[in-house]
């Protein structure tokens, strides 16, 4: 556009002006990235037409987690700064009155978000300038947590999963056996912070140490399952067998001693009754001793 004329381009100036409201706010920036822990500056210049004794600056955020429900940030408004209480100490403006920058140090991940920079300076008329900032705040994974459920017999099943609470990018997330070979497991991703590994008919090869690991640019958590499926051992029929003669020999032994017993028992009531019968059973005296010599 070319403005030939002076009164022309000062219609068009006012008309803009009145358009977009008497101040106009400009972003350097529409996206930033920050990892979380550091200072981020949050870059907003306007240009005003009349002295900035009224300047008025509101800050907002639009939180990933919750679109819907701005907050305010920090405000300028008759000489005084207001922060939100919940970021005390953490925002402040850089640049005043000349600027409505500001910075946020120790950045968390909930501080991710739409930032919106309104700038008014009244008497100026019209609406405040506004000006819009995306900012992402990047973190490595957390500590993932594993768990696994099923029934660790040979012939069930076994579910492993991986759960990572944070991680900005979404974390990558693995599942390998390390043990005793290691081999990648194939993965089902419920949503984008867990992991599931689904084993069926499971055997003692089954058995073994397993890795999640969850992984981002930032870096990588692990989390470890020791599997043991515990299978009965082989019935041997050796074994069986042996078991088995055993038991028969001290059966067949157990017999024998009950019968040594009976029998020097019933000896030794004969005796005593022969003592009492001399004379009738004289002959037949020795029978006894013969049968029991026979056997011991
Ligand atoms: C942010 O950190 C910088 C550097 O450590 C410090 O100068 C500044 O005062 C801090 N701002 C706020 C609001 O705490
Ligand atoms: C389960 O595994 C065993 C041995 O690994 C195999 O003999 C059997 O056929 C398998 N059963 C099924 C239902 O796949
Ligand atoms: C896994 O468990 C088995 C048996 O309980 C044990 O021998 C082995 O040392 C464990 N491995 C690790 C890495 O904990």
């Amino acid at each position: 556009m070319s403005c030939s004329r002076r009164l022309l381009c000062a219609g068009f100036l006012m008309s803009a002006l009145l358009e977009y409201g008497a101040v106009r706010v400009t972003m350097k920036e529409t996206r930033l990235e920050v990892v979380q822990g550091d200072s981020v500056t949050l870059p907003c210049s306007f240009f005003a037409l009349n002295p900035l004794s009224r300047l008025n600056i509101i800050w907002t955020l639009a939180p990933f987690s919750d679109p819907g429900s701005p907050t305010q940030v920090i405000v300028f408004d008759h000489g005084h700064v207001i922060e939100d209480p919940s970021l005390t100490g953490r925002v402040g403006f850089a640049g005043l009155p000349w600027s409505a920058d500001v910075i946020l140090n120790s950045t968390r991940i909930s501080d991710a978000g739409t930032y919106r920079c309104m700038v008014s300076n009244p008497p100026e008329i019209g609406d405040p300038g506004i000006g819009e900032l995306t900012v992402i705040v990047m973190a490595p994974p957390s500590l993932p947590l594993c768990l696994w459920e099923g029934v660790t017999d040979p012939g069930g099943s076994v579910a492993l999963s991986c759960m990572v609470a944070e991680g900005v990018p979404v974390p990558e997330m693995h599942w390998d056996k390390l043990e005793p070979e290691e081999i990648s497991l194939p993965i089902n991703m419920d949503g984008d912070f867990t992991g599931l590994v689904q084993m069926v008919n499971i055997s003692s090869q089954t058995s073994g140490l397993y890795r999640c690991s969850v992984r981002n640019l930032l870096g990588t958590q692990n989390c470890y399952i020791n599997l043991s499926i515990y299978s009965p051992p082989a019935s041997s029929p050796g074994i069986l067998q042996g078991v088995l003669l055993t038991l028969s020999m001290a059966l067949v032994l157990l017999a024998l001693m009950v019968l040594v017993l009976w029998l020097h028992h019933s000896n030794q009531e004969r005796s005593r009754k022969g003592k009492e019968d001399k004379e009738y059973y004289n002959e037949i005296r020795y029978t006894p001793s013969l049968i029991k010599r026979s056997f011991v």
